[in-house]
């Protein structure tokens, strides 16, 4: 089975997608990871040193070598993985499964407040304009994101419910 998560940063596609895989014992991979250790760099680098399109570019070769590997695999991917270069329809022709991890603007704001350093699209934005900014980017992005075969609704669930709601929709 090859399940992809898709959502905006801070949705908690890397946590639910780990969970699920060690639940379902096959294996799992993050797309942001995957582009770290091709590119033997971190994000933040290669969007500082290479610039954006060079990133979207391998993001969107390396999407494409995952997705056509035989094995069974769960998949996390970048917030903006779905936007790009037809990666949605290719994730939904190449998957089982894509899910649409959904949180609010309220709870993006409140966890990615927390954890803004590693991410260069929000690094040097205040906090303070941190809802304005997620709330249109969110607005861009939802056309890409809503084409998943399932939403879930994630404001105030933890991880394990997540993930049994989840397994309850695999057939
Ligand atoms: C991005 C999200 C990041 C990473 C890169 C760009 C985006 O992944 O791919 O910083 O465009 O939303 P996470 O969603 O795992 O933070």
């Amino acid at each position: 089975m090859k399940i992809v998560f898709v959502g905006y940063m801070g949705s908690g596609k890397t946590t639910i997608g780990k969970l699920l895989a060690k639940k379902l014992k096959i294996s799992f991979l993050d797309l942001d990871e995957v582009i770290e250790e091709r590119l033997e760099d971190s994000i933040s680098n290669i969007f500082n040193g290479k610039g954006e399109i060079f990133f979207r570019k391998k993001e969107h070769e390396y999407l494409n070598d995952v997705l056509s590997q035989k094995n069974n695999f769960i998949l996390s991917t970048g917030g903006g993985t779905p936007c790009y270069s037809g990666n949605m329809d290719t994730m939904l022709e190449l998957a089982d499964y894509v899910f649409y991890l959904k949180i609010s603007i309220p709870g993006l704001v409140k966890r990615l407040i927390l954890e803004k350093e590693h991410r260069p699209l929000i690094k040097n934005i205040d906090d303070g304009d941190l809802p304005e900014f997620i709330g249109k980017h969110l607005f861009e992005r939802n056309n890409f994101y809503l084409k998943a075969n399932h939403i879930i609704e994630c404001d105030n669930k933890d991880p394990e419910a997540l993930v049994a709601e989840i397994q309850g929709l695999l057939a």
